[in-house]
């Protein structure tokens, strides 16, 4: 008997389980393609839809890979998370050069989201408004978009999504999976944003454990606490690394084993959607960006270099039927 694919459990337990898409391999890789049709119900694009990719110049938008990407999204019926529409990475290069007022940031800003987000009003089901604000020390992170609007430039973000889309409207950020500084600082960030009746639906967790793999009972308690203030959770980027050197005998297995512990207390805690970043091992963005190829393992995903399901899958799975 062929084994049900990981979709048709999860959506007979009503939860979602994702993985970031890149169009390239959408495209040309039938292997990727079918495993992210059949295997996820949820999709982010990785980054087709974040502001370089997506502004060649000032006055142009391309959405080609967004397009082909969400619209997989749609024709397989799949949830879409929609990443991201302020980030201070990933600019465009003219945008770097640009020698711009405040209000001229202030005009680009709104015209961007409620372009991108009003074009997929009708197939984005949550968008990641606002990523990774806060610093590691739980401070405002100074970017250009706090430079010229300041702290506002949330409240102002998630205002003029609201008014584009009706999408679930979220915070998103890596680093604050569990309790701790940088956590405590969104949690008082999002209450604020809260009493002051801005449109925020939920809050994201990324979830890179690289080589750290925050207590998933704290994980649990985490989720709790956002749930308590009226936000959804989603985890939105879970891949699992290991520091090169602290490498495990056995690292397989403490992969499947934390994937294990991290789906049961999200599941637990009231967090029903749990995206992975990538669909397997072999473009993990791990194995090109910066020097952490040097610094971590390159296999963080549920399917390895083949598109073979790994132990990782299996405990998904175990988790899901259970
Ligand atoms: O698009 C260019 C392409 O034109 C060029 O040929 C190629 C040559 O290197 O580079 C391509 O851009 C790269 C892009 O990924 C697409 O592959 C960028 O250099 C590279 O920096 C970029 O990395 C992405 C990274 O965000 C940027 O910060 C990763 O793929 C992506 O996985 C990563 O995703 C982030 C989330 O958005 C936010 N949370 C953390 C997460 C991991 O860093």
């Amino acid at each position: 008997m062929v084994d049900q694919p990981l979709r048709e459990i999860a959506d007979e337990r009503d939860v979602r389980i994702g993985a970031a898409l890149a169009p390239g391999s959408l495209r040309s890789d039938p292997s990727y393609w079918k495993r992210a049709k059949d295997e996820f119900n949820a999709i982010t694009p990785e980054n087709a839809l974040k502001m370089g990719p997506l502004r060649p110049s000032p006055k142009t938008y391309d959405f080609t890979d967004a397009d082909a990407i969400v619209n997989f999204g749609a024709a397989h019926d799949k949830y879409v998370r929609g990443h991201t529409l302020v980030w201070h990475n990933q600019k465009p290069d003219w945008f770097e050069a640009w020698e711009h007022t405040d209000d001229q940031i202030r005009t680009f800003l709104r015209d961007h989201i409620h372009t991108v987000a009003g074009r997929y009003r009708a197939k984005i089901d949550a968008w990641d408004v606002v990523n990774e604000a806060i610093a590691d020390d739980g401070s405002l992170r100074e970017t250009v978009w706090s430079e010229a609007l300041g702290e506002e430039y949330l409240d102002l973000a998630f205002e003029w999504a609201s008014e584009a889309t009706d999408a679930d409207l979220y915070y998103n950020d890596y680093g604050a999976d569990a309790i701790n500084e940088k956590s405590d600082a969104i949690y008082d960030l999002l209450e604020g944003m809260l009493d002051r009746g801005i449109p925020v639906d939920g809050v994201g967790l990324q979830l890179h454990a690289l080589g750290d793999h925050p207590d998933p009972e704290s994980i649990g308690e985490n989720i709790e606490r956002f749930r308590e203030l009226g936000l959804d959770v989603q985890i939105t980027e879970m891949d699992v690394a290991f520091h090169r050197g602290e490498v495990p005998d056995d690292p397989l297995e403490v992969q499947a084993d934390y994937y294990r512990d991290v789906f049961e207390a999200c599941l637990d805690a009231g967090c029903e959607t749990i995206v992975t970043w990538g669909v397997a091992d072999a473009s993990t963005w791990l194995r090109g960006f910066a020097d952490f190829p040097e610094r971590y393992t390159g296999d963080p995903l549920l399917f390895d270099e083949r598109y073979d399901p790994k132990p990782a899958y299996d405990a998904v799975r175990a988790v899901l039927e259970d």
